[in-house]
């Protein structure tokens, strides 16, 4: 039987015995399985571990300061954040179609995360890089059946072909429960050891249409207040995940004040789920769906109405993009 503190033992002396005296390089997310997998790296190697965090532009509000402040806090670990907003908004401009978004997103990831190992193997001995690869990733991996590429996902942190390291994969006989148990026995913020999913692509694909600063601006915006008000309303932990999607070329008209307004509509897509492979949709209480509703409309300027999505997957997806 283990326990979470003997797999942080067994893992932190695994770890030691790999990198010996090494440098590592861990690229953070935002998700808990990169920052468990740092934790524990650092925990075992202290500051010869550096974290690598690429700001794209497309993060939610508040998911930067977690990194920055809240995760760094907790852990003490090195942490060199990347600015590649613009860099990811030049990109992306005039894009609208969702496997377009996701290649480019996917290809300057990379570009960007490489530089920074580049940069940090000029000034260091870093021949280690960590992975918060799962069991579950594993098996997948490995296994090849019934593979059908529904959308081509795009995990951050993918293998750079050119640069020579070798990989630490601290959770690789772990599950997700697992993992986020080891996260608390290190101490790590809630806010990221029970995060629900969020896809690598991050917002860009929750923007129906062009990704634009001002489009990002609006749907962050709206996310934060959904996301605020289901917390609040205790659901964290029993919804899978509430997508809020912006349809950005979509207009209506609608009425505030005195005046007429013509907005954009916002989706929520509340999803109950096991394992995101199949889902249904939540039945959120009324009164929750009224305050999002209502504070959405009320806070966010260019929005005047907001929809919610019944759709079952199959046939939907959860992501919209
Ligand atoms: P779909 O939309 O395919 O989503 O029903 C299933 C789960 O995967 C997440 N998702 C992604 N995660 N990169 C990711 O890392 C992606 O490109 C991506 N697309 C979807 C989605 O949020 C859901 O949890």
């Amino acid at each position: 039987q283990w326990t979470t503190s003997s797999i942080v033992d067994e893992q932190v002396a695994r770890i030691r015995e790999q990198v010996g005296d090494g440098k590592a390089i861990c690229g953070l997310s935002g998700g808990v399985d990169s920052a468990v997998a740092a934790a524990l790296v650092q925990r075992a190697i202290g500051d010869r571990l550096t974290c690598v965090f690429v700001d794209h532009g497309l993060l939610r509000a508040g998911e930067r300061a977690q990194v920055e402040r809240d995760y760094v806090a907790a852990t003490g670990v090195n942490l060199v954040t990347v600015d590649a907003r613009e860099r990811f908004l030049d990109a992306l401009a005039g894009v609208t179609d969702p496997e377009q978004k996701r290649k480019i997103i996917g290809r300057e990831f990379i570009r960007v995360f490489e530089q920074a190992e580049r940069d940090l193997k000029a000034e260091g001995d870093y021949r280690f890089l960590v992975q918060g690869t799962l069991y579950p990733d594993v098996v997948e991996s490995g296994g090849g059946a019934g593979t059908a590429n529904i959308k081509s996902h795009h995990n951050v942190g993918g293998l750079p072909d050119d640069l020579q390291f070798t990989l630490v994969e601290p959770l690789r006989a772990l599950f997700k429960d697992e993992v986020r148990r080891v996260g608390t026995e290190l101490g790590l913020p809630e806010t990221i050891v029970q995060r629900q999913p969020f896809p690598g692509p991050g917002l860009g694909i929750r923007i129906i249409g062009e990704v634009t600063q001002e489009r990002l601006d609006i749907l962050r915006k709206a996310d934060a207040i959904a996301r605020e008000e289901l917390t609040t309303a205790g659901l964290d932990r029993s919804i899978w995940q509430c997508p809020v999607v912006l349809l950005a070329d979509v207009r209506s008209v609608g009425v505030q004040g005195d005046g007429r307004t013509y907005g954009h509509p916002v989706v929520l897509r509340p999803v109950s789920s096991e394992d995101a492979m199949t889902a249904d949709w939540t039945r959120l209480p009324y009164d929750v769906l009224e305050r999002i509703s209502t504070r959405i409309t009320n806070e966010v300027n260019e929005v005047n109405r907001v929809v919610l999505d019944v759709t079952s997957k199959p046939p939907g997806t959860i992501e919209w993009e």
